[in-house]
């Protein structure tokens, strides 16, 4: 596009039910889609938690008939995605009910977009690749923290390549999203602290990306005032409803600030870093934060810095300096170190990580262009 279309920024959101018992109200709107007949997309750990069968019996009581799917990994695979769309097909589903984190979220995407484009999940990896629309999609989050039930992303692991690979597409919007913070309550306090500073994460890229706007920044900063008090008080206490509720607020805006302003760096090599390691987005993520931000908060507005580190409760005369240090106390002090990975990771692995990530589709609204080589010297800031 020529540059006179540059300074146009753009704001999409799913339809938003927000509130305690939020997730009862799936078979009314199922219903009031027209669906008879829908997958129910989760995960065992979910449906063992108890969250699952409720739904599908709101669902039924509705006079909409389930079909489950929950063969999901964490970092769900293309092969998941193709194993689910054939079930999909098979018994002629005409929507997607997704349960779950950001796993089976992701995969439900995955489903739709095949069900709707045919192919295989990979071939739509990319901005704008996916020219039919999903299915209807209505998704419970279960987490707080990913964002995926209002963004118009969906991460998928490239067995191949070891990798994973991002889609990104206003197909990918969900049509409902029922954030309700009761489901929260049966996570633990790891996945609490995971999911948690990945929402962090998201109002902080969002933030500094460079398609970031008003609105998405009126998201961020409301996710950033939440979560340092917030998310250490839902790891200290999952019974804490105020807090819960808090988090899943701020995932909410976190989610809508990234979705429009897309994410950069820190996402970037998460996700080749998490591909190669198999390993919890979360925790990648919160290991980059404070090291990319090194980088990254030298070339912003000193006005834009100071703004963040207000809205974070941060102080302190260097900013530059003192912010990506607060990020990694934050993180310790909630229990996310490096384990040790970087034991399992050669130094030609570095610099292939780097690569991966260079030419991840996040790169391109983050605030500057790092090379591979200041990419690895993030990697090794944060894994060292
Ligand atoms: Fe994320």
């Amino acid at each position: 596009m020529s540059d006179r279309f540059d300074e146009i920024r753009k704001f999409v959101a799913p339809e938003v039910l927000f509130g305690e018992d939020s997730r009862l109200l799936c078979g009314t709107y199922a219903e009031r889609f027209g669906l008879r007949r829908v997958m129910v997309v989760t995960d065992p750990g979910v449906i063992e938690a108890g969250w699952v069968t409720p739904i599908v019996e709101n669902l039924n009581e509705h006079g909409i008939e389930t079909v489950g799917f929950s063969d999901i990994s964490p970092n769900p695979r293309s092969a998941q995605v193709a194993a689910g769309a054939l079930v999909y097909e098979a018994a002629a589903c005409a929507g997607i009910v997704a349960i779950g984190g950001g796993s089976p979220i992701d995969c439900a995407k995955g489903i739709g977009i095949v069900a709707s484009n045919g192919g295989a999940v990979l071939e739509y990896a990319g901005v704008d690749r996916v020219s039919a629309p999903m299915p209807p999609l209505i998704c419970i989050p279960t987490t707080a923290g990913t964002g995926a039930d209002v963004s118009q992303f969906a991460i998928i692991l490239d067995e191949a390549r070891r990798t994973k690979a991002g889609l990104i597409s206003k197909s990918l919007i969900p049509d409902l999203a029922l954030v309700d913070p009761v489901v929260l309550a049966t996570m633990d306090a790891k996945l609490t602290a995971a999911t948690g500073i990945d929402a962090l994460v998201h109002a902080v890229e969002a933030y500094v990306s460079n398609a970031s706007w008003e609105l998405t920044d009126g998201c961020a900063l409301s996710a950033m005032r939440e979560i340092p008090r917030a998310l250490p008080a839902c790891c200290a206490n999952l019974d804490d409803r105020e807090s819960r509720r808090a988090m899943a607020l701020a995932s909410l805006n976190a989610g809508l600030a990234f979705s429009n302003a897309s994410l950069g760096a820190v996402h970037a090599l998460a996700h080749a870093l998490g591909g190669r390691l198999d390993s919890s987005h979360g925790e990648c993520n919160a290991l980059l934060l404070g090291p990319v931000m090194r980088k990254n908060l030298a070339v912003m507005p000193v006005e834009r810095v100071q703004r963040m580190a207000d809205a974070l409760g941060v102080e302190g005369g260097d900013l530059i300096r003192r912010l990506p240090e607060w990020f990694d106390g934050f993180r310790a002090d909630l229990g996310v170190d490096t384990k040790g990975w970087k034991l399992a990771l050669s130094e030609a692995e570095f610099e292939s990580i780097a690569r991966a990530a260079s030419v991840d589709a996040c790169m391109a609204t983050n605030p500057w262009k790092p090379e591979v080589d200041d990419l690895v010297e993030m990697l090794h800031d944060a894994l060292d």
